[in-house]
């Protein structure tokens, strides 16, 4: 990438960053749709031979997210969890992991029923406390992986203090920066190691592509994930590699009226006696507003707070008739696109946690997800205010 594009503002390199005219002068980076390369003999290579090591399709996409982290590297996955998946797999048995303690429920799952006889010893603290995180090291601890803001209580880590802690005990941080979609927090200018994304959400933002990704500037993780990454194969196809890139050019754009739309809409919510909590951190009720003002903010510095809202419905409410009552407001699971979303994280997202731990970190069953889309804040606003009163 030349200097001069690295001083050019976020919004214009997410549309020309690893975009570039190929010799057709086809405007647009093509798709190629090819499993393998010709070679130019048998005992050299070209620079792509085999589409599961790398393709023109995935070196574009790669680029181009790599700059959304600042980060020297990225690498594209399949998935939010083959991505995931990845980061673990670095990891040894007898290697200690410690994990924010109200992750996804998918990555609850992987660690708890998937991975817990590979013997990395996982271990889920509450990482909004330093302390609690400065207790639970030990000599074998290699990452502290942070889901901030997690899933779905909104609760923050103060990833620049954690990362400082980590630096000191030879500790990876790692970051799962999915709610925040790299606009709103980019964690390795903040110190971590890793940037993980579902960038089935914000990053595709159309609910239309399964994919995810990791971000690193150390080349030993680097190696490390690429060796990953191409051996176990889990990667886009070409078709959703350039649905990602093509979708990163409005990055800004969609996320800028998400964030509004959802600060408008905690408002109205918080100011609702049908709402008994709501969990946004834009609002001074938020128990880390002062961190969230700090951590969470656009590339030119103004702080946001995203577009997810959690909030608790009175218990007079009927949760299936008020669904029912919503159309453009949809009932499903994911998040960070341009159509909102709402789901119940007690029975959806989060059903694999046992009953007694979402009691204790507060996933009630009447705790709604609403992952706030581009439609105008007072037609969702209406919508909610219907449903509420017509139950
Ligand atoms: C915070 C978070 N991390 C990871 C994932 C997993 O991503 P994917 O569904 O793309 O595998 C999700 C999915 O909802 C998520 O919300």
């Amino acid at each position: 990438m030349a200097n001069k594009k690295n001083k050019l503002h976020f919004s214009t390199k997410s549309i020309h960053v690893g975009n570039k005219i190929d010799e057709t002068g086809a405007a647009v980076t093509p798709i190629h749709f090819t499993s393998t390369f010709r070679q130019p003999t048998f005992a050299s290579t070209s620079k792509y031979v085999y589409s599961r090591v790398g393709s023109p399709t995935l070196a574009a996409l790669e680029e181009n997210l790599a700059m959304l982290e600042n980060a020297k590297y990225a690498y594209a996955f399949s998935s939010g969890m083959a991505a995931m998946t990845a980061i673990f797999m670095m990891f040894k048995p007898g290697d200690h992991v410690l994990i924010s303690r109200n992750v996804y429920g998918g990555v609850f799952r992987l660690v708890t029923k998937v991975l817990n006889d590979n013997k990395v010893d996982f271990e889920f603290i509450d990482t909004t406390n330093l302390d609690t995180i400065a207790k639970a090291i030990t000599e074998n601890t290699k990452l502290i992986h942070l889901e901030t803001p997690s899933n779905p209580l909104l609760e923050l880590a103060d990833i620049k203090k954690v990362s400082e802690l980590a630096n000191k005990n030879n500790i990876l941080v790692s970051v799962d920066n999915t709610f925040m979609g790299s606009y709103g927090q980019r964690p390795l200018d903040l110190g971590a190691d890793i940037v993980m994304h579902s960038t089935t959400k914000f990053l595709s933002g159309h609910s239309d592509v399964l994919s995810g990704a990791l971000m690193v500037n150390d080349d030993s993780a680097s190696e490390k994930i690429t060796l990953i990454q191409n051996t176990g194969g889990a990667l886009p196809s070409p078709f959703d590699a350039w649905l990602l890139l093509r979708s990163v050019k409005t990055l800004s754009v969609r996320v800028e009226k998400q964030f509004d739309n959802a600060g408008k809409i905690a408002k109205w919510l918080d100011s609702n006696s049908l709402v008994t909590r709501v969990i946004y951190p834009g609002l001074k009720s938020h128990k880390q507003f002062d961190l969230a003002t700090k951590q969470h903010s656009c590339p030119d510095g103004k702080p946001v707070y995203g577009s997810m809202i959690s909030f608790e419905l009175d218990q007079s409410i009927n949760l299936d008739s008020f669904a029912k009552k919503l159309s453009i407001i949809t009932l499903a699971e994911s998040l960070g696109g341009v159509k909102s979303l709402i789901s119940c994280p007690y029975s959806m997202t989060h059903a694999s946690v046992p009953h007694d731990e979402k009691a204790e970190l507060g996933i009630t069953p009447n705790l709604l997800r609403f992952s706030v889309g581009i439609e105008h804040a007072d037609d969702l606003i209406s919508e909610l205010e219907f449903a509420m009163n017509h139950n």
